[in-house]
């Protein structure tokens, strides 16, 4: 049986892609910050599912990340969800920071010691969501897209230094577009919305594919190739209020 630690389990697109793996036999090692949420997930398969509540933002998450693996039977992929972030058009320095404490600071903390954790045991999958919002930077969120790329910069970083110590970890990128959770109001006025289950549906193949980078999805992509194609001088003069 494969066993997945999700970090940021609790609702949205980490709480489709727990379901998902459950209903495929793996079993599950799950955390957030809400316990109700965690315990009410456990009660789908209790002896699949094993939960700690952890908030990354914490010095001793990666304490609480190694006690859910030990209660788990072990990591064979670790699958990094938690994040956060909000419009901040006004640049309010509290939402910014809170941002990078989450999605970079938290981010560092809990995949670092995932990849330790892989180093030794030589063999693992480390996945994240980070967003298509990191392929260029958002005036009306510039900690969010600053984050997201710092988060696709790191996932290269680590993949290469894998390479280089000859270990076998395989790393995905998941880079969804926008998605119906509490993340987004539950997107009410987005465009190209896509349901939590959908994108889980995706995320699951990428990681049976081991696809390095997958952007959810192919309209998101074709999306993507045209943003990155936008000269910079032109790009700061758009009004993108996402
Ligand atoms: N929705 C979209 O349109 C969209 C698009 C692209 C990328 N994404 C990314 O997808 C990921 C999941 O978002 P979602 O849409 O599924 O939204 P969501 O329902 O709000 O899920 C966010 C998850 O992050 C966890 N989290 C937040 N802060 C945390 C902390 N300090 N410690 C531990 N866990 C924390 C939350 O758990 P607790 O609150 O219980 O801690 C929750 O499980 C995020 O990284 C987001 O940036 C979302």
């Amino acid at each position: 049986m494969k066993r997945a630690i999700i970090i940021g389990a609790t609702s949205g697109i980490g709480q489709e892609v727990a379901k998902k793996l459950l209903s495929e036999g793996w079993q599950l090692g799950i955390a957030g910050r809400r316990e109700n949420e965690l315990k009410n997930l456990q009660k789908l398969s209790p002896e699949q599912i094993f939960v700690q509540t952890i908030d990354i933002t914490q010095e001793d998450a990666p304490l609480h990340l190694q006690e859910l693996i030990t209660q788990t039977g072990g990591m064979d992929l670790y699958f990094h969800a938690s994040g956060i972030g909000n419009q901040n058009i006004e640049l309010q320095t509290d939402i910014e920071l809170r941002t990078v404490e989450t999605n970079a600071l938290g981010f560092v903390r809990m995949v670092t010691a995932a990849f330790q954790y892989f180093r030794q045991q030589n063999n693992g999958h480390l996945a994240v969501i980070s967003s298509i919002a990191g392929t260029k930077g958002l005036g009306s969120a510039p900690a969010y897209s600053a984050t997201k790329r710092f988060q696709n910069t790191y996932m290269e970083a680590l993949a290469q230094l894998a390479y280089m110590e000859k270990l076998d970890i395989h790393f995905t990128d998941i880079r969804p577009g926008f998605v119906a959770t509490a993340f987004l109001n539950d997107g009410h006025k987005y465009p190209m919305l896509m349901s939590s289950e959908r994108v889980a549906k995706h995320i699951v193949h990428a990681l049976k594919c081991r696809q390095r980078v997958a952007i959810i999805d192919g309209r998101y992509a074709c999306m993507v190739f045209f943003w990155r194609l936008i000269p910079r001088w032109l790009w700061e003069r758009l009004h993108i209020y996402l």
